[in-house]
């Protein structure tokens, strides 16, 4: 397996739809067979590496997470040509140590998500793609780094409980969620992880606590302005996060064993790679 160079691909979520700040940054609509992505993407660089970035929510924050397209999503990064794909999205908080502000590199996730379409493959095309480590190591411990040293509060791991949404949960739920050893809560890791896992793409989640969930009995429950609120204020934060990893990546991509995890995945003969 030969180095590549990186092109990192970034979904941004709420608070992050205007984009991370690209260098001669342009927008490309790109087509999908799986429909229509959340819309186009910019590509630019920072520091010399080439970045693609996709507003989750699409422009204006008008896709909710149970209508996001993820598919199309992923299925856009990888025909862009990214080699590595990082989420950044806010998320609510399961435990008193993780508090609003704070980032976490989540290393786990615990899908309670419905209805959503979660693979590229099926009928006619069977594989089984291991998810035992949803998210990239590497490219977790390379983002922990950079947000860590851009002055943030960064915890290493963490296991993300996805709800369907797009109501947050019941205090109920939210107990339950902290039983179960979740750590953090949001609506759009899943699918998202599990496709850029079938697309061969290493997947990290740098995400941005804003808000206590339901759990705290003291507390009023989850208030959307106050997420946004709290987004916007740190957003700068994640997209300084993003430009410094682009100094702290080696010259070369090392190969990942992620790039070629379909090799090991297929039930039914796969298709010859070039
Ligand atoms: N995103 C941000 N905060 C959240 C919460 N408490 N639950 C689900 N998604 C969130």
């Amino acid at each position: 397996m030969s180095a590549k160079a990186w092109h990192i691909g970034v979904i941004g979520g709420s608070g992050l739809t205007e984009g991370v700040g690209l260098d001669n940054a342009q927008q490309i609509a790109v087509d999908s067979p799986f429909g229509a992505p959340s819309g186009p993407v910019t590509q630019g660089t920072i520091n010399g590496v080439k970045f693609t970035f996709l507003a989750r929510h699409g422009a204006g924050h008008v896709i909710p997470p149970d209508a996001i397209n993820y598919r199309a999503n992923i299925d856009v990064m990888k025909r862009c040509g990214v080699t590595d794909l990082v989420s950044l999205s806010a998320i609510g908080s399961l435990r008193e140590e993780f508090a609003p502000g704070h980032f976490i590199t989540v290393d786990q996730l615990i899908d309670r998500t419905q209805g959503r379409e979660g693979s590229f493959f099926g009928t006619g095309m069977v594989a089984h793609v291991s998810l035992a480590d949803p998210t990239c190591p590497r490219l977790r411990e390379l983002l922990a780094l950079s947000a860590h040293q851009c002055g943030a509060v960064v915890h290493p791991r963490g296991c993300y409980i996805a709800i369907q949404g797009p109501q947050f949960s019941t205090r109920a739920e939210s107990v339950m969620y902290r039983q179960w050893g979740a750590d953090v809560i949001g609506m759009t890791a899943m699918p998202e992880a599990r496709l850029a896992r079938e697309a061969e793409l290493p997947y990290a989640i740098l995400g941005m606590v804003t808000d206590y969930d339901a759990w705290r009995e003291e507390e009023e429950g989850v208030v959307a302005s106050e997420v946004f609120a709290t987004m916007k204020a740190n957003g700068d934060m994640a997209k300084a996060a993003l430009r410094h990893l682009a100094d702290l990546l080696p010259p070369e991509r090392p190969a990942s064993p992620i790039d070629t995890v379909l090799d090991h995945a297929f039930a039914t003969a796969p298709a010859k790679r070039d």
